[in-house]
């Protein structure tokens, strides 16, 4: 979603604020812009389209100071005039916003009975004029002065021409993290825009405002309290954000899942007592027994993720568990349970309706730990202890190393939850073997990726596809559909399989594929025979197994190796990865920016 790059220093502030641009491209965005001073003026530019489109528009410029925007619109459509930079009616000041500020239109209505007159239909201009009327010391206290009056949330930067060395920024629900340089300073909203420059990173908090110049920063509370900082050292390194040889960053990402999930056990596992260790949780044995009930709270692909760890959480520690979209929670008025464990599932840790979830159960007294890859995002540090997934950088939309990574965490918690109730030592043992033997098993199904491509290639003129799945096949068939939408455009639709009957089997014929999750488990017989209720219509069939099944059943038959059956949905999830992957190649689908969709969803 949207992104934000500023720069003062000692080059031109151009180049440095678009490249910085195209590394935040992977958030998902529809227009861009860039303001910098020259000879005492702004000068804006801006265009709905991509940053290239951008870089083409835009003039040599000698300035050394500037702001930088991509734009994922929420107010008014994208074009020229919505795309940020904002500026006051008189030019001086230029901001740039990620967030919503939720009393624009009233703000809007005071502004333009004083007569200020409106260019965009965007919140973000309403801040332009706010902090423009401020008659303020410093640009600092004009900022501090114009968010009084702003409801929402927001990380913004400010730029004034008449105060060229220095950028003013706030953070409040969206993030700010300023890269500490060599007499030159660089702003973002995401550290990939900074690692190419600095390991050197300050994350702003919620109500803190930052007085930016080459030399450094300064930074205080909405209140105007000073506030100290202590930089810290971003563990990626600037190729974490480069292809390295790949064509797009899905397949780079697929591609790393082995190492990902190594690091994710790496030091967690215990062969002695055959459980985990989770130091990050903050648990010990007394609290994690008395835990009555777990639920996992994400969105997207994240949620689907919480319904395989509810479903791990069941049969090894055999407490009630579930998930639920954390969208649908947040309004839902819930009984915050004291004695459950609640699970905010999260990538980017920069989910709105994730983090609002976890707000509300704090403000309730319900225990809540983070499940995040993004080591200091808001989520993480909302929740103060969790599972960090350590998956690293993900970059494309579609989400797969780290979606394993949560999964295989979860596997960890429900181990751990198992082993201080009634799960053996033997049983745990088991589970233990079969994390360790993940990563040379998600290789073995990788390396599938040839025959996943041509059947990708056969059926990728279907106009709708079914995902079937049983019990733990069922939160997989979920993620395959998911998978399939995004990044295809392909109608895709995830059915518990036994609900077929009741309804759906009337759309199944021979242009209606479905892709039926097989796991050796009790049920493999009652999934033979939806698929056989899907032949006999003339529906095309394609299994993901692990089973025996017999001859000729399906059209065609994707095998993943058998492991342990509670880690089955991990590895059978591989599969429809590379399967949505060659589907939207086959397509001609841009597969790392699908239309419409964003990488980390900060509005609601
Ligand atoms: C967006 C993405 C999904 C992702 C979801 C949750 O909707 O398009 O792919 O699963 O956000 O993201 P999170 O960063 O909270 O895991």
């Amino acid at each position: 979603m949207c992104g934000i790059v500023g720069y003062l220093g000692v080059r031109p502030a151009t180049p440095v604020l678009v490249e910085g641009l195209h590394r935040l491209e992977y958030r998902g965005y529809d227009s861009a812009g860039v303001a910098v001073v020259r000879d005492g003026d702004i000068v804006v530019t801006k265009t709905a389209g991509r940053v290239r489109d951008l870089r083409d528009k835009l003039a040599d410029n000698p300035a050394t100071v500037g702001i930088a925007h991509t734009r994922w619109a929420t107010h008014g459509e994208p074009s020229d005039r919505n795309a940020h930079p904002h500026l006051d009616a008189t030019g001086r000041v230029a901001v740039v916003h990620n967030g919503i500020i939720e009393n624009a239109e009233q703000l809007r209505a005071q502004l333009t009975a004083d007569g200020v007159v409106f260019v965009s239909e965007t919140d973000t201009e309403v801040l332009a004029h706010l902090v423009a009327r401020e008659d303020a010391a410093t640009l600092e206290d004009a900022v501090r002065a114009a968010l009084r009056g702003v409801e929402g949330t927001y990380g913004l930067v400010v730029l004034d021409r008449s105060r060229p060395g220095e950028l003013v920024v706030a953070r409040n629900g969206s993030p700010i993290v300023l890269g500490i340089g060599d007499g030159e300073m660089f702003i973002a909203s995401d550290v990939a825009a900074l690692v190419h420059h600095t390991q050197q990173v300050v994350f702003l908090d919620d109500g803190e405002l930052a007085t930016v110049t080459a030399e450094g920063f300064r930074t205080s509370t909405v209140e105007a309290r000073r506030t100290s900082k202590t930089p810290t050292t971003v563990e990626h390194a600037a190729d974490d954000y480069e292809l390295g040889g790949h064509t797009d960053f899905m397949r780079k990402e697929m591609a790393e899942q082995p190492e990902a999930i190594a690091r994710a056990l790496r030091g967690r596992l215990d062969e002695r007592f055959a459980t985990a260790h989770l130091g990050g949780l903050g648990l010990d044995p007394m609290a994690l027994r008395a835990v009555k009930r777990v639920k996992f709270l994400g969105c997207g692909s994240a949620y689907y993720a919480g319904q395989m760890g509810a479903a791990l959480v069941e049969e090894l520690a055999r407490i009630p568990a579930d998930a639920e979209p954390a969208s649908e929670f947040r309004y839902r008025n819930p009984v915050v349970d004291p004695d459950a464990l609640y699970v905010a599932v999260s990538q980017s840790g920069e989910t709105i309706d994730t983090l609002a979830a976890v707000q509300e159960l704090r403000r309730k007294g319900g225990r809540v730990i983070g499940a995040v890859n993004v080591v200091g995002s808001a989520i993480a540090r909302e929740c103060g202890s969790g599972v960090f997934l350590h998956a690293g950088p993900e970059v494309s939309v579609a989400s797969t190393k780290a979606l394993t990574n949560m999964t295989v965490s979860f596997a960890m918690l429900a181990l751990l939850l198992g082993r201080v109730r009634d799960l053996s030592a033997a049983a745990g043992a088991r589970i233990v073997t079969g994390l360790r033997a993940l990563p040379g098993q998600v290789e073995r199904v990788l390396a599938d990726d040839a025959e996943i491509a041509r059947i990708a290639k056969r059926y990728a003129h279907a106009r709708h596809m079914f995902f079937l799945g049983r019990v733990s096949g069922w939160p997989v068939a979920r993620e395959g559909a998911q998978k399939l939408k995004e990044i295809s455009y392909i109608h895709a639709e995830a059915y518990q399989a036994a609900e077929l009957k009741h309804g759906p089997l009337a759309l199944v014929d021979a242009d209606m594929p479905s892709v039926v999750i097989v796991p050796a488990d009790d049920l493999v017989a009652k999934n033979i025979g939806t698929i056989e209720q899907v032949k006999a219509r003339g529906g095309p069939v394609i299994v993901i197994t692990n089973a025996d099944l017999p001859d000729g059943l399906a059209d065609e038959v994707i095998r993943v190796p058998r492991g342990e059956p509670e880690l089955d949905p991990i590895l059978l999830t591989i599969p429809l990865q590379l399967l949505a992957y060659h589907t939207a190649s086959a397509l001609g689908r841009d597969i790392d920016k699908p239309r419409n969709l964003a990488k980390s969803v900060t509005v609601e």
